[in-house]
């Protein structure tokens, strides 16, 4: 199949399927990895992970090994994680704080600049070897925007902020939630799903499956605030906007009904809350206005940054990314953000909210988890060929709708075929020859 054929998108009809190969072939996957993974920029992690010198991360971005670290001079620095000797993992805790890196194969020792320190038996190298062909190699490109690091493998890509496009405006409603940063909490949730990566990113950023599939988080929700006024507004829930944001960036944009710890009280929050919030709402519009507050504060945001990044800011705000291992394995990783100087209380809120829904023992992930992975087993009835996709193709998309989704394919799709500058709004019906 060529690969332009495993999309059908057709305005006429209105209708959107992708083949099923594209979530479980190899072939594909191997061209996912040159083509997206290889070309885009990939997030990397949060500069408060880092926040002290020595302080140091592991990940693995776009199928490599790496880290980073805070350097003497106050600097992030992100390392290809492999020893320029013979290749072993110089970094090999997931995070600490270090003087130097001590490769254990050799003892070869490198500081937080990545330079060679020393290593056994100099003598036995020639002088005439430059030492910096031996320091520790950067990715080909780092960059952070508002403190969200992104690296890539692709040293010709655009700058990151035009890269980030529209998306660049929801980074900031999330940056400015406190005046002196947001921060990453201690920790993460991570796991491996038996599913495609890209079943993850539909199933992250589809509204559509929140009622059938989280019924029972969404009684136990409505059990928990039956007796609070205002507990009904759970039941009134509307769709909200989606707005197509640029190289395959997407965000949902809806009312945050429910309230939110930045900054908007609610009755199902509890009293003991009231106070704080307030205060941190009043702060907000004096540093910038009722309008923008309301942007930071009362709306939710699901927002998504092509091609593995997801930012939820509800109730909490966390971010999330998917690595494929496999055409049927995904390697995720969940974070929560908080505002540097809210209080215990608000912060502990925001976890409990994201546990509570999207832990491993929650009530929602593991639902995902579930659906995913029937997915997948369901494609092993491969004379069932296509999925579908065209929910709200005919109108004015919603939230409700699967116009996220398009979005996400389309650009998907441009990238597998080396087109730039991809469309990946709805075009309106009859619009394809005119
Ligand atoms: S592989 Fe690292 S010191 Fe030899
Ligand atoms: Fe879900």
């Amino acid at each position: 199949m060529e690969t332009e054929e495993l999309i059908i998108d057709d305005s006429e009809r209105c209708v959107f399927r992708y083949h099923r190969t594209t979530m479980t072939s190899p072939d594909v996957l191997e061209l996912e990895r040159q083509r997206i993974f290889d070309r885009c920029w990939v997030y990397l992690g949060h500069e408060s992970e880092v926040e002290q010198p020595g302080d140091y991360r592991r990940r693995n971005v776009g199928g490599r090994p790496v880290f980073f670290v805070r350097g003497q001079d106050g600097g992030v620095r992100v390392f290809l994680n492999t020893c320029p000797h013979r290749g072993a993992l110089v970094c090999r805790r997931d995070e600490g704080n270090t003087q130097v890196f001590q490769c254990f194969y050799h003892s070869w020792t490198y500081n937080l600049d990545g330079e060679l320190l020393r290593r056994p038996d100099e003598a036995g190298y020639s002088e005439t070897v430059d030492r910096t062909e031996m320091s520790l190699r950067p990715p080909p490109r780092v960059d952070n925007y508002r403190g969200f690091y992104f690296i890539s493998f692709n040293p010709d890509i655009e700058e990151l902020p035009v890269y980030l496009a529209g998306a660049t405006e929801y980074l900031d409603r999330i940056a400015d939630q406190s005046e002196v940063g947001i921060k990453v909490s201690r920790g993460s949730n991570r796991y491996t799903v038996r599913s495609n990566w890209k079943l993850l990113v539909e199933n992250a950023m589809d509204a559509y499956h929140l009622l059938p599939l989280h019924i029972t988080y969404f009684d136990y929700v409505t059990d928990l605030v039956k007796d609070i006024p205002g507990g009904g507004v759970i039941k009134n829930w509307r769709p909200g906007v989606v707005r197509v944001l640029g190289n395959g960036h997407v965000v949902q944009e809806s009312p945050g009904l429910t309230g939110r710890t930045v900054a908007q009280w609610h009755p199902v929050m509890g009293e003991d809350s009231k106070e704080e919030i307030e205060a941190i709402r009043e702060r907000l519009v004096e540093l910038h206005g009722e309008e923008r507050t309301n942007q930071i504060a009362g709306t939710n945001h699901a927002l998504f940054i092509f091609p593995n990044l997801f930012i939820n800011d509800f109730l909490f705000t966390i971010l999330r990314t998917f690595d494929p291992t496999a055409p049927d394995r995904t390697d995720c990783t969940a974070w929560s953000l908080v505002p540097k100087d809210h209080s215990t209380n608000l912060q502990a809120r925001r976890l409990d909210n994201f546990i509570t829904f999207l832990g491993p023992g929650g009530l929602g992930t593991p639902d995902d988890s579930e659906a995913v992975e029937s997915c997948q087993l369901g494609y092993q009835a491969g004379e069932m060929a296509w999925s579908d996709l065209s929910r709200g193709m005919h109108r004015e998309a919603t939230t409700a709708d699967e116009l996220t989704m398009r979005v996400f394919w389309r650009e998907w799709l441009g990238c597998l075929l080396g087109l730039d500058g991809v469309e990946t709004a709805d075009r309106t019906p009859g619009s394809r020859d005119g």
